[in-house]
């Protein structure tokens, strides 16, 4: 699973074909690419693989609006959803190459990348989301680690947007122990410590992209899938997938990264506009997504999606000890205990 350490040129070459092809040519999409560094100034592509109704799409839009308006036109976003730049993976190295600016990608992405990362896609590191906004967005905790893939990948993750607490659906019947899940295959992000996840809850793990998981669940591929319940009705998950069993079993992180020399061609004075932007927005993605979170549980039971509690702490039980077989080196268990500390 440690295959996008290193590029690979074919994929790179594809999703660059995707990205020309996306945006109608060479420059961005306001054609003024090429006089970016010249102008000072850039529409910039943001990779996103949700809907457009989504909570991180309607963030994210905003950030642009409220960008463009603060640098009096000079920098402004585009939001491509619906993995119309490529899957998270992808996204990533268009990222590191340059060839997108800025993506959303979740934290299993960047653990690939570096391994300090796998300590806040652990389950039950964070308690709530407020608990893991209050962690992430903390510099004396996040600052070397969100600085961490500048050198080796050009990458700058800027900060993070919940995914709010994960639980497991499935397509046959509702589960209520890990032994409900013994031969069902589940899907999960491409992440070594989720395929032990998945194994740990009584699954056998099949890593996909996100994209794919609505075929995957139609066609049988998998049998189970766990995400929260935006990306569950928003990809009509429900509808192939009826079963959603509250196992809580992690508090989900997006991180937004950026290229890091582009993020280095901003004036001081636009880059504090950026990061003030970018402030309001994680804000308003996580005042948004309580909302949304309600409306997407109503919306999917109206689809005839069914909802049911766990035996939480026979799940407790096989996930806890993952902690201890991922956490390696001192760097993990100082975030991780950093990270407990502020629940
Ligand atoms: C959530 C998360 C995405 C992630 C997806 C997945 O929707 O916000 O960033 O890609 O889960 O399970 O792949």
């Amino acid at each position: 699973m440690k295959r996008n350490k290193t590029l690979s040129v074919m994929a790179l070459a594809g999703a660059t074909a995707l990205v020309l092809a996306a945006c109608g040519g060479g420059a961005d999409a306001e054609g003024e690419g090429g006089d970016a560094a010249a102008s000072g100034g850039k529409t910039m592509k943001l990779a996103l693989n949700q809907t457009e109704e989504h909570p991180s799409y309607i963030a994210l839009d905003h950030f642009g609006e409220r960008l463009s308006e603060a640098t009096d036109g000079r920098w402004g976003i585009e939001v491509y959803p619906n993995e119309t730049l490529g899957a998270q993976q992808e996204a990533l190295q268009l990222v590191s190459s340059g060839s997108v600016d800025m993506a959303i990608v979740s934290g299993t992405q960047l653990e690939n990348l570096n391994e300090d990362f796998l300590v806040f896609n652990l389950p039950k590191v964070f308690d709530s989301v407020e608990h893991q906004m209050k962690v992430v967005q903390d510099p004396e905790i996040t600052g070397d680690l969100y600085s961490s893939l500048e050198d080796s990948n050009h990458i700058t993750v800027v900060g993070g947007f919940t995914q709010g607490a994960r639980s497991v659906y499935t397509k046959d019947a509702p589960v209520k122990t890990p032994a409900d899940l013994k031969g069902k295959k589940m899907r999960v992000q491409e992440s070594d410590l989720h395929i032990a996840m998945a194994q740990a809850m009584g699954a056998a793990a099949t890593p996909m992209a996100y994209g794919e998981l609505y075929t995957g669940l139609q066609s049988g591929v998998v049998d189970a899938a766990e995400n929260n319940e935006v990306s569950y009705f928003t990809q009509k998950h429900y509808e192939v997938a009826p079963y959603f069993s509250y196992t809580n079993h992690l508090v989900g992180l997006d991180y937004l990264v950026v290229n890091s020399d582009l993020l280095n061609e901003m004036s001081e004075e636009d880059r504090a506009a950026f990061d003030k932007e970018w402030t309001a927005a994680y804000g308003e993605h996580t005042q948004l997504w309580t909302e949304s979170t309600e409306k997407a549980i109503a919306d999917a039971k109206a689809g005839g999606a069914q909802f049911s509690e766990v035996d939480a702490a026979a799940f407790d039980q096989v996930l806890t000890p993952l902690a201890d077989q991922f956490i390696k080196t001192d760097a993990q268990r100082a975030l991780y205990d950093a990270a407990r500390d502020a629940a």
